[in-house]
């Protein structure tokens, strides 16, 4: 990513040599892997990827499973005693009302849910969610006791107009505004790299992991060299080791490899052997 500005980068890596000269390493960030479903799957699916799954997760990544909603109550009783987690897709801002269709974090908590994706691009796309909503859903997260997966990205012509630096600094700038905001994870998943088969290139994701923690940096350092920052965006069992290779890559957050338990199992250990 050419345009990026070199920022205060060096010392916000896991890498210790980089880091040593000017501030102490920081604790290892939570590396996690989220599969996220769409609105794909079946009962089927929840059974055969928990069957898959079950015994490779362990506490060094988070494995999180991400179905629609209507599956959430599947997946917790299959994952009943194994270590993955779960995710909701989507939640709203609000604690509760005369909202017909929605849900809200704390009854996402209720059910088991430790983390919401909030920002989706396809949110934003198809349902017309701004960065204020995203924020304040993020903050309706954390107020339940549930982590956000905030998704921030460009699109391929605001990349193609140089203009990547400025939406994700854009996108961040509302996220910080929330008095929660060192406690979500990031998930910086360019627009054009979902479900396209092109992946950013390791370099690619590197250039925009570390611009979004210099981002992070100007509110508050440490905080920026504690959060876990995903890449996502057509990752799959042959390209994630080289993105997890990358210092400021935490984990994936995955779409269609998802589908395959067997390619989200690869994809996780992977993850464990970065
Ligand atoms: P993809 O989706 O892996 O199918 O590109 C990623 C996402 O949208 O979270």
């Amino acid at each position: 990513m050419a345009e990026m500005k070199k920022g205060p980068l060096s010392a916000f890596t896991r890498s210790p040599n980089k880091a040593a000269n000017v501030l102490p390493i920081p604790p290892a960030r939570q590396r996690l892997v989220i599969g996220n479903w769409k609105m794909h799957g079946d009962l089927d699916l929840c059974l055969e990827t928990v069957s898959v799954l079950a015994d490779v997760v362990t506490p060094q990544v988070g494995l999180v499973l991400c179905p629609p909603a209507p599956y959430l109550g599947e997946i917790r009783r299959l994952a009943q005693g194994t270590r993955l987690d779960m995710s909701a897709q989507n939640v709203a801002e609000l604690s509760g009302g005369e909202r017909t269709g929605e849900w809200s974090a704390r009854m996402l908590a209720e059910v088991g849910c430790r983390y919401a994706i909030v920002g989706h691009s396809e949110r934003r796309r198809h349902h017309l969610e701004c960065d204020q909503l995203t924020a304040a859903k993020a903050q309706a997260c954390l107020n339940a006791g549930i982590t956000p997966v905030v998704c921030i990205g460009e699109s391929q012509l605001e990349r193609d107009n140089l203009l990547t630096e400025h939406i994700l600094g854009r996108q961040l700038r509302h996220l910080v505004q929330i008095p929660g905001w060192r406690e979500v994870v990031v998930a910086y998943e360019p627009v054009w790299a979902i479900g396209t088969g092109h992946a950013a290139t390791p370099d690619e994701a590197q250039a925009a992991h570390a611009f979004i923690r210099a981002c992070l940096a100007q509110t508050d350092p440490v905080a920026a060299a504690q959060i876990s920052v995903l890449y996502g965006g057509s990752v799959n069992e042959h390209n994630a080791a080289a993105l997890f290779a990358m210092p400021d890559v935490d984990g994936a957050l995955v779409g269609r490899a998802s589908l395959s338990p067997q390619a989200l199992s690869r994809i996780y250990t992977a993850a464990l052997r970065s």
